[in-house]
């Protein structure tokens, strides 16, 4: 089973858009067995993987969300014991995914996770982790918030790669300095065995020269030589407008975007192989 998070201090730079269209192809195009795991507060991924009014009822219906993981008393299982409620918290083992439309597995995102008071030290930054240990996936891809947080330490923690999304403007650049230094902190304190499986250009107009000039500084950076992915995920407007329709790249009758993922994709299987 491979762990792979996608990691940027930014927002806005294609992360969950990347997690989503990569799970996607690993299962539909490699025939892998996939589970995505949403830590992002703000639930996108979720929301581009269940119509708003299926994520309602599967609340309503009392179904998990990643918030179980993190505190497992938060939605009580209820039993009768001598007429008084008691709430039973939930081992990890019993959390259960949803089977996306697509046929891979999510486990669901929730804007509850805000209300979470999460002071370090708790252990709560091994919950993942500790989920994870009983999973048998062939690829576990989790979409993290933008903020330095313990939903993140979680990530990195429970994660054996971290994956690097980045658009190719100078801003944006600066940003993966920023968090490689908070990687290496995180490395020192918690002891982290995470590896970088490499960086990706999204939200890309090649043929500019900012994109020129971004991938040059890449190329030539000490830090991030050889990170670089070949391929580079194509600006394209039609990506934002199916987004929330659950649909996806490979849904979309653009062959040079689908070319661009399943090579993005190609490369992540490579990179991420034992026996690189
Ligand atoms: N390849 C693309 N072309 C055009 N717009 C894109 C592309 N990928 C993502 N977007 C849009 O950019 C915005 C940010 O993407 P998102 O995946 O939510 O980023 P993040 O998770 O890093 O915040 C969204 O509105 C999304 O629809
Ligand atoms: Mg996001």
């Amino acid at each position: 089973m491979k762990v792979i998070s996608l990691i940027n201090m930014k927002g806005g730079v294609a992360k969950t858009t990347l997690a989503i269209n990569i799970a996607d192809c690993l299962y539909k195009r490699h025939g892998k067995s996939v589970l995505v795991i949403d830590v992002d507060p703000q639930f996108n991924a979720t929301q581009c993987l269940m119509s708003g009014k299926e994520y309602v009822k599967y609340l309503k219906d009392g179904n998990d969300t990643v918030v179980n993981v993190f505190d497992r008393s938060f939605r009580p299982t209820v039993g009768i014991v001598e007429g008084q409620k008691v709430n039973k918290p939930k081992s990890l083992g019993d959390i259960k995914t949803y089977k996306t439309l697509r046929g891979f597995e999510l486990l669901p995102g929730a804007l509850d996770l805000y209300k979470l008071e999460m002071a370090p030290g708790q252990g709560r930054e091994y919950r993942i982790k500790n989920y994870l240990r009983e999973k048998n996936y062939d690829y576990v891809i989790i979409d993290t918030p933008p903020t330095p947080s313990v939903w993140m330490t979680s990530a990195l923690l429970a994660s054996d790669f971290y994956l690097i999304p980045v658009k190719p403007d100078p801003i944006s650049l600066t940003g993966i300095d920023l968090l490689h230094g908070i990687i290496s902190e995180k490395t020192e304190n918690f002891g982290l065995t995470i590896k970088c499986c490499g960086l990706v250009f999204t939200i890309a107009e090649a043929h500019t020269k900012i994109f020129k000039n971004a991938k040059n500084s890449i190329t030539n950076s000490k830090r991030w030589k050889g990170k670089l992915y070949k391929n580079h995920l194509l600006k394209r407007v039609e990506v934002a407008r199916t987004q929330l329709k659950q649909e996806f790249i490979l849904d979309i009758g653009d062959s040079e975007l689908k070319r661009s993922l399943t090579s993005i994709v190609q490369e992540l299987i490579e990179r991420t192989d034992d026996n690189e």
